[in-house]
């Protein structure tokens, strides 16, 4: 897949996010006059194809995200974070085809009945592929709207029966040199890892997703499996995950360990904790362009309803 980078990307090559959206539009319409499965497959025919990459079949179409406008697909595969590819935005599109998806497994141990692994292609007949639009609020005050294509991880999490004595879920990423060459440089403590407590890894809104724009992921999206929290920042949605284990202990998490005083385990989107180096209160869309005008960020990202119970009573100044 040609992947460009912002930089080269011209007008004229953006896929037009309207159109993507009024595609779920004639989807719904199509399903309420009982044309058809509402799958992506016929209808999406009818419009360009987001990025040529492999088409997921018998996507499940969701109301997550109604409303929202999906940020252009040349955005969301060109402007990524993925320091195992390096650390500026358009290193990973530019050097993820090094990484080797196939095959892959995913090891499940720590505190449950059923340790073992899952290996990708079982988890993609056997987790009902949906699309949601979720929004992912980036640290660093920058923000995209995603049509992800996953399922609950809470789906995948209960398949190996955690006990009652775990208490967080903690995610790893690949480690290997050769096809992460990010990873020759000690930037961050491999491997990339992430860290939930239960309830919020088993909360419906969390995703492990496969996919985007109604393909499989990219290689610089975190292919084959990756997180999503769309309530949190988005260093929480650890990518190419090849672990996931139970603890009873809170996990050190790569970016709390870096630096505890600007990264928390919690990492809530919160308009009223700043980080230490810049606002949180507003953020850019990008694709929107440099001089358009700032959003304001929503406390949990807009998701506060769903969610904000999960952290009822406790001071969120102090587990930002
Ligand atoms: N996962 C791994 N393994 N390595 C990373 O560097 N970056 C995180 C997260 N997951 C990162 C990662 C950060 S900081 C962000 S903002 C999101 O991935 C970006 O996801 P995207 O590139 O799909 O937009």
């Amino acid at each position: 897949m040609l992947i460009k980078k912002p930089a080269d990307i011209m007008p004229s090559d953006i896929t037009d996010p309207g159109v993507y959206a009024r595609r779920r539009e004639f989807l719904k319409a199509a399903a309420a006059l009982g044309i058809g499965a509402v799958a992506s497959g016929p209808a999406g025919a009818l419009v360009k194809a987001a990025g040529q990459g492999t088409p997921i079949p018998g996507i499940i179409e969701t109301r997550y995200g109604d409303g929202l406008e999906p940020t252009a697909f040349e955005y969301v595969t060109g402007y990524n974070n993925f320091y195992e590819f390096g650390t500026d935005k358009g290193d990973p599109a530019e050097h993820a085809h090094t990484l080797k998806t196939r095959p892959w497994h995913i090891v499940v141990d720590g505190e449950c009945e059923a340790p073992g692994e899952i290996g990708i292609e079982d988890v993609l007949t056997d987790f009902p592929a949906e699309e949601r639009i979720y929004r992912l609020r980036c640290v660093e005050a920058w923000a995209m709207v995603v049509p992800w294509v996953g399922f609950p991880l809470g789906d995948l999490l209960k398949r190996f029966k955690p006990t009652s004595k775990a208490q967080y879920v903690v995610f790893e990423t690949l480690v290997d040199e050769e096809q992460m060459p990010g990873q020759r440089r000690a930037v961050l403590d491999w491997p990339y890892r992430e860290g939930l407590r239960m309830d919020e890894a088993m909360h419906p809104l969390a995703i492990l997703a496969t996919g985007l724009y109604g393909e499989l992921l990219p290689n610089q999206n975190g292919a084959p499996l990756r997180l999503v929290v769309p309530w949190k920042y988005g260093f929480k949605s650890i990518k190419s995950i090849v672990r996931i284990s139970f603890t009873r202990t809170i996990p050190e998490t790569t970016w709390w360990r870096r630096a505890p005083g600007e990264y928390g385990f919690y990492a809530n989107v919160n308009p009223q904790v700043d980080h230490p180096r810049w606002s949180q209160a507003s953020h850019r869309v990008i694709g929107e362009g440099l001089f358009s005008s700032k959003h304001p960020t929503l406390m949990f990202n807009g998701y506060a309803e769903q969610v904000a119970d999960l952290y009822r009573g406790m001071d969120l100044k102090k587990f930002f």
